[in-house]
Order: C-alpha cells, then structure tokens, then sequence
C-alpha cells in the first residue's frame, strides 16, 4: 500500500499515533483507531512485530488508511520514525505489554514504535493490558514509575475477566475510555497519578422513588459527569467508591468499587456507612428531593383506589449533602474531609445560575460546589458540561466547556486549588 498523504489531518483535527502491543488485548485497538478516525482525526498505527501476530496489518492499514511497518528499515528514505513521532499530536499505545513498557523506560529504539516514542514530543497515553501478577511485579511497577516521572501518562489498568479463568487488575480499558482520556491530553490537560492512596467517594446517578411496583419518580440525570470524575480521581490513583443510582451504562472506572442504589434512602446509608473512611466527597448525583409517603405493593390503577395515584402523596428525603456537612461538624466525619456539592441551576427570580449556587453553597454548607447553567436543558445525558466551582470564600474557578472527562478532571484541579487548609 502506498503512502500518499501521510498524516492527512486538517487544521481541526488532530494527528494521532495509535501504537500497538503484541498481547491478546490488540483486537481492541482496532476499536480505538476506528473511533479516532470515524472523529475525523488523522490516525497513524505503528505496531510492534509481536503485534502483528494478534492482529494483521490489512486490519490496521483499512482502519487508519495508512501502510503499517514495524520496523525503521521501512521506507529509511523517509526516515518514518522521525517523521511521524514529529508530526503527531499525541501517541497512544494501547495495549502496551510489560515488555513494551520495559524498553520504553530503558530508551530502548529497537523498533518503529520505540523509536518514534523518542523522537515524539507531544503528550503519551500508554494503556497497559497484562496479567495481574505481571502488573504487580516490582519490575513493571518501577518501569510504571520511571514512566510517568518521565511526563507519560500510564492509564491503571481496568480490574475484571484477564484472558483465561482469572480475573483482577490488568485488562485494557474500554476503547471508549482510552478515546476519552487521549481527547482531554489533547485539550492540554495533564492527569499526574499524585493522589494515591487517597480515597474518593462519589455520589452519581439519579434516585429512583417507588410509587408502585411499575412506577417511580426520577429524573434525567445520566450518571456520566460523577462517573468522570471517578475516572479521573482513579487515574490519579486514588481508591474510588462510586455510589451508584440510575445511570446510563457506563464502562466501571479503573478499580473502582460500584455500591448500586436506588432511592434516596438507599443513597443515604451507602453515603453514612462510607463518609468516615473517605477523604474526599463528592456528591454528583440528582437526588430526589421527596419521595411517595407510601409504596404499594401492588400497581395502582388510574380508576380504582379513589383516584390515588393522580394524589400522590410526597415527603421529604434526606439531604445528603446537608447531612455529611453536619456529620463533619460533629466529628463524625474527619475533620479534614473535603466535600463537593453540585447545583443544577437555571436562574431564575432575577439571579443568575451562579448567583444561585453561590446562595446554595452557604445554605449547604460545603466547602465546594460545582455549577452548572441548565437553562437551555443541556447536561442532562450530554457528552460535555461546563460551569463555575466555588468555595465559600467567595472563589469561583470557571470550569471550561469539554467532555465530562475533560470537566471532571478541571474540578479535581480546582479541589486542590480552591478547598483551603482542609488536607
Ligand atoms: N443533595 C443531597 N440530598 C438531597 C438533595 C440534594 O445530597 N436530598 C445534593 C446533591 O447531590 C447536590 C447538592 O445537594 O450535590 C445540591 O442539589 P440540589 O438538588 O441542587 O439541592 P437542593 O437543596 O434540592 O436545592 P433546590 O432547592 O435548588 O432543589
């Protein structure tokens, strides 16, 4: 296959190198460069010998539109190693073996893709895919280490099925999340792993508020900005709970544990029982305000029972928020527990969306909250937020508009920035 156009990106896309390791997981980097290219980007793929003995190079040169070539005796007139690891705006490998990773913390340039990654100077995303026990090996962690000290962002691999009967830490992310996580690289963004060991306890999702066995009251929250943040609190190493109500599906943030809930009640135990051991909350999702005084057990017919179902009684739920705010004033929760709200706001009675989150913060009592303009019913679902986050010190940080990944990882700066003598 001829090369015409290397790199044949237009000013508003991006030149991506995908770089492709020899493990069982390089069928999923078909995926991923599938999905940069159907973006419009211009997408190279540069996999290792051992690669190719996963997947063949036709899948990759159909994908990409480009020739594939392992080695930097393809094509020497071009010097291709050099060429394209100076044009690309990002390198992703994924996956990348323990192997791989070993001769990219040595500096090794024994093949296309190790030379191009030294020649590269834009941002790396490297998605490590390997058993367990060769991810907890003291030579892949020091490896890990040494790349990542170097600038290169190493993704924590996602915990489940490996190939084989095992199961635990060492499987490729979703293609999705790779995607997701090389577009905010792109944006500029840096994901330092600098909060291990901290722990992180996020509320997402919307409550569900039984009426009768087929009916509840909801909303529309999809459960994808507090998802992001898990993601983004989990790539920088912390230890992530994510209590969880009604979401879209979405793929389990690297390690993270998932505590499923449904009503606000449920929501308020999950939070209770997990608030003491949690440096860090924050408290994303939509939560129902009130909830039916009774549930029947049974479905409620519109023309029986007296018409009850069109007079639902309601009472009011707990505030969670509030609580976890009073149970820290109480010493229940350490002192040094930093906790987020957030406030969907519209505007209204003559007060901005920001004038009402700055009312809401002080009412609330948190020392962050992050809000959002939903005004013209954008968020709700929608792949990109944007907004303020304010302490009650009167600070407000603009949080700029980009993926809910993008979005979740400018509020963890903020958290850092904003949430004063707390740690
Ligand atoms: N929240 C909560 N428990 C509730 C209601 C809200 O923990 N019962 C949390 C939300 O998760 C969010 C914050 O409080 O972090 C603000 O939610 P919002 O619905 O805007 O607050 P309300 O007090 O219900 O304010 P409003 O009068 O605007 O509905």
């Amino acid at each position: 296959m001829s090369d015409p156009c290397p790199n044949q990106s237009t000013d508003r896309t991006a030149r991506i190198v995908v770089g492709v390791g020899g493990g069982i997981a390089a069928y999923k980097a078909c995926q991923l460069v599938r999905n940069f290219a159907e973006g419009g980007d211009g997408v190279r793929v540069v996999p290792t010998e051992s690669a190719l003995r996963f997947v063949g190079s036709a899948t990759f040169e159909a994908l990409s539109g480009h020739p594939v070539s392992t080695t930097v005796f393809d094509g020497v007139d071009e010097v291709r190693h050099v060429r394209i690891g100076q044009e690309a705006d990002l390198l992703v490998i994924a996956p990348a073996t323990a192997d791989l990773m070993a001769r990219l913390a040595h500096g090794r340039a024994d093949d296309l893709l190790t030379a191009t990654v030294l020649v590269a100077t834009c941002p790396v995303l490297v998605a490590p895919a390997m058993h367990t026990e060769m991810w907890n090996n003291a030579a892949t962690r020091a490896n890990v280490e040494i790349l990542r000290s170097r600038g290169i962002t190493v993704m924590e691999p996602a915990h489940g099925r490996l190939t084989g009967p095992d199961t635990g830490a060492g499987r490729l992310p979703d293609a999705e999340q790779i995607a997701e996580l090389s577009r905010t690289l792109l944006a500029g963004r840096r994901l330092e792993h600098d909060w291990d060991g901290r722990r992180v306890l996020i509320t997402a999702g919307g409550t569900q508020e039984n009426i009768d066995p087929v009916r509840y009251i909801g909303n529309r929250s999809s459960g994808r900005q507090g998802f992001a943040l898990a993601e983004a609190a989990a790539q920088r190493g912390a230890q992530v709970t994510i209590v969880a109500g009604n979401t879209v599906a979405l793929p389990t943030p690297a390690g993270a544990e998932i505590v499923p809930v449904v009503s606000t009640e449920e929501m308020y135990r999950a939070v209770q029982e997990r608030a003491a051991a949690s440096d860090l909350i924050i408290m994303a999702a939509a939560v129902s305000d009130f909830r039916p005084a009774t549930q029947a057990t049974s479905k409620m017919k519109k023309g029986s029972d007296d018409g009850a179902l069109s007079r639902v009684e309601l009472v009011e739920n707990p505030d969670i928020l509030r609580w976890s705010v009073t149970a820290r004033d109480e010493g229940e929760i350490p002192a040094d527990t930093v906790i987020v709200g957030f406030a969907a706001e519209t505007g209204g009675d003559g007060h901005s969306p920001l004038e009402l989150a700055q009312q809401k913060i002080q009412r609330k009592g948190c020392d962050l909250l992050m809000c959002n303009d939903v005004s013209g019913g954008g968020v709700f679902g929608q792949a990109r937020n944007a907004g303020w986050l304010l302490n009650r010190e009167g600070e407000v940080r603009d949080i700029a508009d980009g993926t809910k990944l993008d979005v979740a990882v400018q509020i963890l700066e903020g958290v850092d920035e904003l949430a004063h003598d707390r740690d």
